[in-house]
Order: C-alpha cells, then structure tokens, then sequence
C-alpha cells in the first residue's frame, strides 16, 4: 500500500520540525510554506497546519486547501497559537476538523490526525465521528427545547445512545474524547465527555445491553439544567464567585424540573439528573443526601462527571493528565465510594 501523503503547512518551519518528525510515523510528510499551489497537488490523507490564523495569508491558504479539497472530508488538524473560543470557531470555518493548542506535544498531534484519517465507512474514526454527530444532534435539540421553555421530548434522546455507545466500543474512548473535545460550547463538550465515561464504565463493568443504554442517556442529560443558566456564568472563564456558584448550582433541580415537566418518568434519570452532585458525606447538592440515600447508578455518575470536569480541554488552559484527575478522585475517599472510583481508573486505563 503506498504511504500516505501528509503535508505540514506551517509560517514558522524551525519551531515545526518536532510536528514534521511525528507525522512520519503516520504518513510521509512534507512541510510547506502558505506559498503552496494546492491546485497542483494530487491526493492528500491528512493536513496539520500550524499558521498563524490572523495573517491574511494564512486564511487565504486554508481557504485555498478546502477549495482544492471540497467534499472530500480531508482531515485536517489545526494547530492554534492564541487559543480561544472565537480562533476555535474560526479554524473550523477554515475547514479545521480537529483542533489543538499549539504547545500539543508533537505525538499529540499525530495521533489527532490518525485518528481522522482513514475514514472508510466501518472504519473506528468514522464510527466514532458518526456517534459524536448524532449524540450532539440529540443533545442540540434537547437543550434547545430546555432554554426555550418548551416541554422537552426525552424520545428524541434514545437516537443517540446506541452511537454512543458503538463509538466508545469499536472507536475506542481516546478517539471519542479527541473528537469531543474541537466541540466549541463547553456545555456541550462536557455532555459528551461524562456520555463517552459512561459508555466506557458500563461496557467495563459488563452491564446489559439495556442497562447500559439507561446509563449513558441518563450521562447524556444530567447537565440539561444548565439550559437555563445565564450564559454569563455557564461559559465564565475562570472561578465563579459565591453568588455565581450558586445560581450555577441550582442546574441539578432545574434539570429535574425540566425533565418532570416534559413527562420524564423514567426514575434512572430524573435521580441522575437531580443528585449528580451529592456526596456520600453529605457535602454535595440540592438536597445534601448521604450514605444509602444516594443510588449506585448515581455514584458512577459522579465519579464521571468529576473525571470528564477535570480532564476538560479549554482553549485557554491545559487538560489535566489521566494520571492527576484520578488521584484527585481518589483524594475524595468519603465523599464518593473508593472501589467504584478504582473501578472507574481500571475502564479508563484498559480503554484504547
Ligand atoms: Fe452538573
Ligand atoms: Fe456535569
């Protein structure tokens, strides 16, 4: 099989050569200026560009490269130098399919792009790219419905869960979490993180197909509350202060009535929805229960939520390591039960 043609398209070629070098463990890679004629190229597997998107020549290059490539889903990994929501969103018009913060270790970076490429119909990326879309789609409508007032049609919910729970099986949690991450809303971000865990939790600890597909829709919107957040303090960068806090914090409750109000019955999820951040000593809310009172299900629930929180990629921060958010769960020993917490570092770490 011939190898497959990478390119490296980059305005600072010293700094890239680190990018150029991993790649070629992916493809042959050929590092290129903005200068490059793509019309004269032949096919491409995959394109890293680490450019600096507010140069006009930059633009004018990616805007080049989509032309050349139109309808072909050319994956191509953008490196962003000043990382913020707003360059997020305009690497993406620029034909972005997946971003990453340019101090992404170069191995990083190839691995984003593998995991792009390749993506014959049954192939993991595109089962996990067509899980992603569909979970999201799902979950567009859904919050929608929650910030408009109208009666939310949890029906809608059950398209996404057996996608999910497809990607994370035969794509791999990884390529789930990579792939969920150039989601610019943080909300929505986290949504499909805590459903990613879920998915991977349930499948670790060998649950019934319906018991999984319970889980992770229950995963899916135990956020829905937050629908009705101002979004000054939902996408706050940074801390809340106390009155923040608590206006944030009534999202459980809201959820609730949310779901009870659009005829919700299924009781997984409304207790998921409400109590997925009590904890066992009683330091959690709305309702500060503890021990017994909180169910098993909701007790996998929180360790994913806490894990998928602290592992969160933003723009302007870099993710927590796997290694440090688990010892910070495992630093909670009597507010979340510990064998469920080393139970959840054991699905994580088998996961691929
Ligand atoms: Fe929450
Ligand atoms: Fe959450």
């Amino acid at each position: 099989m011939p190898e497959r043609a990478l390119v490296l398209v980059t305005d600072r070629p010293d700094r890239s050569a680190a990018v150029g070098a991993a790649l070629r463990a992916v493809g042959s890679c050929e590092v290129v200026g903005t200068d490059e004629a793509w019309t004269a190229r032949g096919s491409l597997a995959g394109v890293v560009s680490d450019l600096t998107l507010s140069r006009p020549e930059a633009v004018q290059c990616l805007r080049a490269l989509e032309t050349r490539f139109k309808g072909r889903n050319l994956p191509v990994v953008c490196l962003l130098r000043n990382a913020t929501p707003d360059s997020l969103r305009h690497a993406k018009t620029l034909g972005a399919t997946v971003c990453l913060p340019a101090y992404a270790p170069p191995e990083a970076v190839a691995a984003a792009l593998a995991n792009q490429i390749d993506l014959a119909p049954s192939s993991p990326a595109r089962v996990v790219s067509q899980g992603v879309a569909r979970a999201g789609e799902v979950l567009t409508s859904l919050m929608a419905e929650a910030r408009s007032g109208q009666p939310v049609r949890m029906g809608t919910v059950e398209a996404g869960l057996a996608p999910i729970l497809a990607a994370v099986q035969d794509g791999g949690l990884a390529r789930w979490l990579d792939t969920v991450w150039t989601h610019d809303d943080a909300t929505y971000q986290h949504c499909l993180l805590v459903a990613g865990l879920a998915a991977q939790f349930a499948l670790h600890l060998g649950f019934k197909q319906g018991d999984q597909q319970r889980f992770v829709r229950a995963a899916l919107v135990h956020d829905v509350g937050k629908a009705r957040i101002p979004l000054a303090i939902l996408n706050k960068p940074g801390r809340l202060d106390p009155d923040e806090l608590t206006v944030m914090r009534t999202h459980a409750a809201l959820g609730y009535d949310i779901l009870r109000e659009g005829g919700e019955c299924d009781a997984l999820t409304l207790t998921a929805v409400r109590h997925h951040h009590e904890m066992l000593d009683g330091s959690g809310y709305p309702d500060g229960l503890s021990g017994d009172a909180i169910s098993d299900v909701v007790r996998l629930l929180t360790i994913c939520d806490i894990y998928a929180a602290l592992t969160e990629r933003r723009p302007y921060k870099a993710p927590m390591a796997m290694p440090d958010a688990m010892a910070i769960l495992a630093a909670m020993e009597g507010k979340l039960e510990a064998r469920l917490v080393q139970s959840f570092g054991e699905a994580v770490a088998a996961a691929r």
